[in-house]
Parts: structure tokens; C-alpha cells; sequence
């Protein structure tokens, strides 16, 4: 079966007793026993629960594992593949990823953790010690986009005995598959593409090794921030347009870059290429709230991956855990903006960045600043 024609059939052929096509919200937090010492497969919903299980072997997969997990935010599935280290354990991060990852790993479970360019093979080499455990890598980075090798990076972490983890939100198993790549492990903050409508909170791994799968899943159980079953519904509903949203995304996204990197209030444009996420620098930090007060069919709000176009301001929502002086070095500036690029049509994206940033049209400043705190 082709990729698009697995996400087309996500949760497919769930319930034999009905014949539904769509897969059935199984709303129950336990399961009646045929008898003593016997189980359906379904004893618990923290443990296993039909909705979340279609879900779970959607994305094995679609990812090329031989498990996946459900949880309740990427947040969660990241804080349970965290714990497969111990205070001992060292773990190299890409350097410009996700603010929240950063808050998790240095401000919350202290991890020993180096942070590198991981779009640099040697800078992954060089930070490894003798008890590094893993390396964590976002490809694209967020914000700044910048890509890995990741089987140069799979490479490195095989030879120093470590796992490699891959982010994969940004792109998803359409444009990139990073256990195929040599990963050993893969997470999403299915918030984002996999669900794709900017409706729910949900986060996924997907593993290949079998010794692996099964430690996840006993933390995954043991620590309980599971996917429930309604979510996990939204999440496959997503999925099964998946390939189409991805492609509309990237066409969108190519577009609305080659028409910011001409624009003369554009300082920088960070495309990769690829998927539907950029983000641009203006030539002024003082047009920011201009622009975010301006923009009409562009939504300011955080998060990405829906199919509405929606503009983030870094500094103060995604990335604002990361100490100001360290976003500077970063390149995370205060004239930086992000933008997931919907499905719209992209004429009318490209129309209401123009009115937002030449101010022409219904230009107003914000009745507040944008909030000081992320999430
Ligand atoms: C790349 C990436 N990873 C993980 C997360 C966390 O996911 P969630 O918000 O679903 O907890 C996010 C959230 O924005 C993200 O962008």
C-alpha cells in the first residue's frame, strides 16, 4: 500500500461487530472481563483503549515503526521518552529547538544536556561524552529552520551507543521519515499536522526496536499522560488528509517565501524547502506589533500545522523560556516572526501580509503587546 492510500486509511476496518468505516470513540474507562484470568486485549483505558490503539498503530505505521504511542500533548510524549534516562545520562539537543523542549529538559527535569547546531555533523561529535544517551533533533529547527543529516547524525549516535530522537512535527512521515533514516525513536507534538485543524492537544512516539516499544509503553502506562479517546479520534480524522494538506502547505509555503524574500521591509526569509513552516525577519523590530495588529486572514496565535495560516511571534511565545541574551546568539531576534502557512488560497495569504506590512489597510497597534509569557 502506498503511503497516501495508509493515511486515507488510517483506523480503517476497527470494528468488525458494525462495519464502521469511521473508527468508533470507544468512551470507557474499563472493560468487563469474560471471565477470571481472561481480558478482551482491553482492561483499562490508561493501559490500552480501542480509539487510542487505531491511532497508535496508525502512526507505527505511518512512520515506519513497529509501535506507536499516544499522549496527551508532545510535551507529555517528550517527558515520557525523557525518562528512559537517568541523572547519569547526558543528551545533546539541537540548539534552536522548540522553547518548550528546552523549558522541559534544562528548567524542569534537569537533564546533563549539551545544545548544538545539529545542522553541523562535527558540532554533534564534538559535544558527545562518555555517557551521552541520546541526541535529540529537530529537522527543521523551530524557529530558524535549519536542517539535519539525519543519517549522518544516526551515524554518530549508533557509534557512540546513544539514541537518536527525532522531532518530526514540522514535517511529518509525508515529507520525512526519520526511523528510515537511521533514528531510533520519533516524536510529534501531533498538535500540529497530524491533526491538522488546530482543534486538539496531542502528542505521539513512534519507535522501531521491540525492547524500546515495550519500555515506552510501560512508562507510557506507568506515568498515564495517555491520548484520550475523543482526541484520539481528531487526530486519525487528521491524518487521513494528511498527504493532501502537506502538499497544499508546501506549495503555499514556497510561494509566500519567494514573495517575502523580495519584499523591501523583509530583512531575512528561514525556509527550508520543504513543509509549510517559515519565518522572516523584518528590517525593524518596531513593525513587529504593526504587523500583528494588522494581519486579518493571518491568525496571531501560537502553534502550527492547522489549516489556517497562522503568525507566531517567537520571543515571547514559542521561545520565550530561553534567556534573551541566548536567543540573541541564537538568531531568535525581536524582528523575527514565524508563520505556519495554511491551505488557503495563497493569494489572499500573500494579500493580507502586503496590507499588514505596508500598514495601508485597517493598520491598527495592538490594544496590548503581544503576551509575555508562551507556552
Ligand atoms: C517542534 C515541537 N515539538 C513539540 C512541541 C510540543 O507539543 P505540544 O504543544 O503538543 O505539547 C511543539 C509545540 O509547539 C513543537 O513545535
Amino acid at each position: 500500500m502506498k503511503l497516501a492510500t495508509a493515511f486515507v486509511h488510517a483506523g480503517v476496518r476497527r470494528d468488525p461487530a458494525t462495519g464502521a468505516v469511521a473508527v468508533p470513540i470507544y468512551q470507557s474507562a474499563t472493560f468487563q472481563h469474560p471471565a477470571l484470568g481472561q481480558s478482551t486485549g482491553y482492561d483499562y483505558s490508561r493501559t490500552k483503549n480501542p480509539t487510542r490503539s487505531a491511532l497508535e498503530e496508525a502512526l507505527a505505521k505511518l512512520e515506519g515503526g513497529s509501535r506507536g504511542l499516544a499522549f496527551s500533548s508532545g510535551m507529555a510524549a517528550l517527558h515520557c521518552a525523557l525518562q528512559l534516562f537517568g541523572p547519569d545520562d547526558h543528551l545533546v539537543l539541537t540548539e534552536d529547538l522548540y522553547g518548550g523542549t528546552y523549558r522541559l529538559v534544562d528548567r524542569i527535569l534537569h537533564v546533563p544536556c549539551t545544545f548544538v547546531d545539529t545542522a553541523r555533523p562535527d558540532a554533534v561529535r564534538a559535544a558527545l561524552r562518555p555517557n551521552t544517551r541520546a541526541i535529540l533533533v529537530e529537522s527543521p529547527t523551530n524557529p530558524l529552520m535549519k536542517t539535519a543529516d539525519l543519517p549522518a547524525i544516526a551515524d554518530i549516535a549508533r557509534k557512540a551507543g546513544a539514541l537518536l530522537i527525532v522531532d518530526n512535527t514540522f514535517l511529518t512521515p509525508w515529507l520525512q521519515r526519520p526511523l528510515d533514516l537511521g533514528a531510533d525513536l520519533v516524536v510529534h507534538s501531533a498538535t500540529k499536522y497530524l491533526a491538522g485543524h488546530n482543534d486538539t492537544v496531542a502528542g505521539a512516539l513512534v519507535v522501531k526496536d521491540e525492547a524500546l516499544a515495550e519500555r515506552l509503553t510501560y512508562l507510557q502506562n506507568g506515568i498515564g499522560a495517555i491520548l484520550g479517546p475523543q482526541d484520539a479520534y481528531l487526530v486519525i480524522r487528521g491524518l487521513k488528509t494528511l498527504a493532501l494538506r502537506m502538499e497544499k502547505h508546501q506549495a503555499n509555503a514556497r510561494r509566500v517565501a519567494a514573495w517575502l524574500g523580495a519584499h523591501p521591509l523583509v530583512d531575512r526569509v528561514f525556509y527550508p524547502g520543504m513543509g509549510g513552516m517559515l519565518s522572516f525577519t523584518l528590517t525593524d523590530a518596531a513593525l513587529v506589533p504593526q504587523v500583528l495588529g494588522a494581519v486579518q486572514l493571518c491568525l496571531f496565535a501560537e502553534s502550527l500545522g492547522g489549516v489556517e495560516t497562522l503568525i507566531t511571534y517567537p520571543a515571547t511565545q514559542t521561545h520565550a523560556d530561553i534567556p534573551a541574551a541566548r536567543r540573541e546568539d541564537l538568531g531568535i531576534s525581536d524582528r523575527l516572526l514565524r508563520l505556519s502557512v495554511g491551505i488557503e488560497d495563497v493569494h489572499d495569504i500573500v494579500a493580507d501580509l502586503a496590507q499588514a506590512l505596508e500598514g495601508n489597510l485597517h493598520s491598527r497597534q495592538l490594544r496590548h503587546p503581544p503576551a509575555a509569557h508562551g507556552s
